[in-house]
């Protein structure tokens, strides 16, 4: 049995229709969910469901018993997440569970020192955590979701002409969601994965230089790319009334990126999926060919 935490959020829903597209049956697939109503979609696959919520360490003992592999997709709450993660891994423990394949992150700098400390600590304590645990374990540590440059770049790019970020130079190796969820699958579905760490990036690196200039040859209009201070671009965003928590985590990452922690490549995802990952230029002109 396979457990997927997260399974009404974007990847761990990803994972499970890409786990029955390779001829897992459902009925050896179990989704956790908070909400049975959210899980509809599950439902009419014929998934179980098991009701879950990493607040409460009871109700994940109870979910993952019986359970061989469990797939455990970060949770969304940054401030509770530590606490969070720390009750999954104890509950599989005390369930039984034998193996863990864990959604972490990626950044050349895993120190306090990192702009993006406040999303990194809580994957790098569960990391400890299932490195403590004596279940097998396979990390994954995830790059950025390909699918989020556009909200960088906001809904109006196109239009204004201008990519505002303070992302310097830098690049990042960004893959799209749903291959990180069908490389994801691919480990859940088959053997040799326990206490192995891969590097959910892609091939090559791209910058919003290239962004731009990417843009400019699918739109045929000019986009240019103007990279602020990070506090010139928080100013910026509070003046468009955007809520601090989201400034404090675009500028995180937008600085990251201009600091090079980003730009990490490697070739495990090409070797999972078995072909290399979509490019940003490909990417780009999926989303932004209408745009002409
Ligand atoms: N690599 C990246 O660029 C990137 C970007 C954003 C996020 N992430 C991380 O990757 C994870 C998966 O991404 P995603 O796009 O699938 O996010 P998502 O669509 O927001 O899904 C998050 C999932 O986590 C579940 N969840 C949240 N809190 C929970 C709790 N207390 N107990 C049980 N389940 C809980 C949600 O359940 P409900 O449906 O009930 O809310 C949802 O199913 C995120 O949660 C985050 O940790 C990575």
């Amino acid at each position: 049995m396979i457990l997927v935490t997260g399974a009404t959020g974007q990847f761990g829903k990803s994972v499970i229709d890409f786990l029955l597209k390779k001829g897992i049956s459902s009925t050896n697939i179990v989704a956790l969910v908070r909400d049975e109503e959210k899980a509809a979609a599950l439902k009419d696959y014929g998934v179980n469901l098991r009701t879950g919520d990493y607040n409460n360490y009871t109700s994940l003992v109870t979910a993952f018993t019986g359970i061989e592999k469990l797939l455990f997709v970060s949770g969304s709450d940054i401030v509770k997440r530590s606490g969070q993660h720390q009750n999954v891994v104890l509950a599989a423990k005390e369930a039984g569970v034998k193996h863990i394949v864990y959604t972490s992150f990626l950044a050349k700098d895993e120190t306090e020192n990192s702009p993006l400390w406040i999303v990194a600590e809580s994957h790098l304590k569960t990391e400890s955590w299932l490195r403590e645990s004596g279940l097998d374990y396979t990390i994954l540590k995830n790059t950025l979701y390909m699918d989020l440059v556009p909200a960088f770049l906001g809904e109006s790019v196109v239009e204004t002409g201008v990519i505002y970020l303070p992302a310097g130079n830098g690049k990042v190796g960004a893959v799209l969601r749903s291959e990180m969820a069908e490389a994801t699958a691919n480990i859940l579905s088959s053997d040799n994965h326990a206490g192995k760490i891969y590097q959910f990036t892609s091939n090559e690196a791209f910058s919003y230089h290239e962004v731009a200039q990417h843009l400019s040859d699918i739109t045929g209009k000019a986009i240019n790319y103007i990279s602020p201070t990070a506090n010139e671009y928080a100013q910026t965003l509070t003046g468009y009334g955007v809520p601090a928590d989201y400034i404090g985590l675009f500028t995180g990452f937008a600085v990251a990126q201009a600091n090079g922690e980003l730009e990490l490549v490697g070739s495990d995802v090409e070797q999972l999926l078995g072909r290399k990952p979509t490019s940003i230029k490909s990417f780009l002109n999926q989303v932004y060919s209408t745009s002409k």
